[in-house]
């Protein structure tokens, strides 16, 4: 039987990626952007609110550093008529982004921007098509440190005669596997060749012309086989369209995402789109949601009103063992599912995706145990499964949520699993004995070790 697995990971060339200086964009970006919380309901406040957020709440010290205007920022219809830059609203913006950029530096926090490769931006708004060069060199005369560029508006003659497969796109699947859906390029296309693929490297060599480090994050939605070109384009790349706030959306990204990860090491992450935590999913659903793209190493950018965020919501987002991973400077690949669950393994699905996670760094194994139902389910992590430890090993295990150690546990764990909420548990070191702490089973672990 095929699986989109294999279709799509069968033709990945191994190209160089993007190494920008000091390591920008080794690991995923982490941050908070205006788009989600706000949509085009912008002004310079909402960023100075989020960037000192960011410091009394914690998450500076978390690690979370960019700071990103998304769409809507500027003049709507027109550019400089001498200059032909950009103009930053001057109602939105009455100082202009370099005085916003200032402030947020003055925090020790970095900020973002954002254009798309068309003529227009998605709200319709002044974008670079043609001004590569131009807006590359005005972002970093305002000390710009990170592009989300977009897809956009595309002009007809920068339009690519044929299509690459879209998972989510109706009619591009089979039984879960790609086929020659109408308009798709033919099997074996060498989509770096592509006309989006020049769209992106436009923007990417104008960056790189400039005399500052801008973190380039690609948002072209997973399309034009953006697998075999994005990890020398960009530093991260969409591989979905827009997430909303609602449950069967995360889910439904997290399925595509999950057979895109042989794909990501330090320097390229596929970017599963910015968190709806605090937008209205329950605290199971933000923790999966976060502890999922973490694990997939995704970039992590928050997408709330964090004045008004609730504690458990943002505890979720300041979880230590989940950025800990998210972050690792040794271990750059994510983690992956070991086995689906509901479904066979490497099932597509958008309502049931993989639901047992694994994945290695510095403080140990990582698993995660996912419950896509909405009631609660019984579920083992039984480690003769889990391909990153020993069959029948016995380990130091630390549940993420609590951050309580469980003891010396062998062979396996039981747990029960609330509805769409997800156990995680850190296997921290290899021991010896087998009596986990009695005290554990108030958690919901329960069973026989
Ligand atoms: C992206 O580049 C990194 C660093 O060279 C490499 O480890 C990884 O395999 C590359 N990914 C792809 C898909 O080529
Ligand atoms: C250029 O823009 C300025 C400011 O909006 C305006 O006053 C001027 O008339 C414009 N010039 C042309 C030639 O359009
Ligand atoms: C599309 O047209 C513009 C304007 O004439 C031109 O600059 C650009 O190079 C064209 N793009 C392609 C792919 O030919
Ligand atoms: C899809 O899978 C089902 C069940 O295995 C099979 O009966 C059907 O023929 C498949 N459809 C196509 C188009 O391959
Ligand atoms: C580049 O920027 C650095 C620091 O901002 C500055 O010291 C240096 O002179 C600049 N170089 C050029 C060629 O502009
Ligand atoms: C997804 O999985 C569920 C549970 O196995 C199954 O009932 C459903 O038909 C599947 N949906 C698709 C589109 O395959
Ligand atoms: C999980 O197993 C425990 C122990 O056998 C049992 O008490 C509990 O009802 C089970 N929960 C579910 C959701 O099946």
């Amino acid at each position: 039987m095929w699986y989109l697995y294999a279709f799509f990971l069968g033709f990945f060339p191994t190209t160089a990626p993007l190494v920008l200086e000091s390591g920008v964009g080794r690991l995923p970006a982490l941050g908070w952007n205006s788009w989600n919380a706000y949509h085009c309901d912008i002004s310079e406040s909402q960023f100075l609110t989020a960037a000192q957020k960011f410091i009394d709440l914690g998450l500076k010290d978390a690690g979370y550093e960019y700071v990103n205007i998304d769409d809507c920022w500027q003049v709507k219809d027109r550019r400089d008529n001498k200059t032909n830059r950009l103009i930053p609203d001057p109602d939105r913006f009455p100082d202009g982004i370099h005085s916003t950029a200032k402030k947020i530096h003055d925090l020790g926090l970095k900020i973002g921007i954002y254009s798309s490769a068309g003529t227009l931006t998605c709200a319709g708004y002044q974008a670079s098509i043609g001004y590569e060069s131009i807006d590359a060199a005005q972002w970093a005369e305002w000390e710009i440190d990170y592009l989300k560029y977009d897809n956009c508006n595309v002009p007809h003659n920068w339009t690519d005669p044929c299509r690459g497969c879209v998972p989510e796109r109706r009619g591009d699947l089979v039984n879960g596997t790609c086929t020659s859906a109408s308009g798709m390029c033919p099997s074996g296309f060498d989509y770096s060749n592509s006309l989006t693929a020049e769209r992106f490297r436009i923007m990417r060599d104008a960056l790189l012309a400039q005399n500052r480090t801008i973190l380039y994050s690609l948002c072209e939605w997973g399309e034009a086989g953006v697998q075999q070109w994005g990890n020398s384009t960009g530093s991260s790349w969409r591989m979905s369209g827009d997430i909303e706030p609602t449950w069967q959306r995360v889910l439904d990204i997290l399925n595509q995402n999950s057979f895109y990860l042989n794909n990501v090491d330090f320097w390229g992450h596929s970017d599963a789109d910015m968190l709806e935590v605090g937008n209205g999913l329950s605290i199971q659903e933000s923790r999966s949601h976060f502890a999922l793209w973490a694990a997939m190493k995704s970039p992590l950018l928050i997408g709330t009103d964090l004045a008004r965020i609730a504690s458990d919501q943002l505890e979720v987002l300041k979880n230590k063992y989940l950025l800990g991973f998210n972050q690792d400077p040794v271990y750059g690949a994510p983690a992956k599912p070991y086995k689906w669950g509901t479904n066979p393994d490497w099932t597509f699905n958008a309502s049931y995706p993989a639901e047992y996670w694994s994945g290695a760094s510095t403080a140990g194994t990582l698993v995660l145990m996912f419950n896509p139902y909405s009631d609660a389910k019984n579920k083992t992590a039984d480690f003769k499964e889990i391909p990153e430890l020993k069959k029948g090993g016995s380990y130091q295990v630390k549940d993420i949520w609590s951050g309580r150690d469980l003891g010396c546990i062998t062979g396996k764990i039981n747990v029960e699993v609330e509805g769409h909420d997800t156990v995680g548990l850190l296997m921290t070191r290899e021991c010896s004995g087998r009596l986990g702490r009695l005290g554990a089973r108030g958690l919901g672990f329960f069973g026989n070790w």
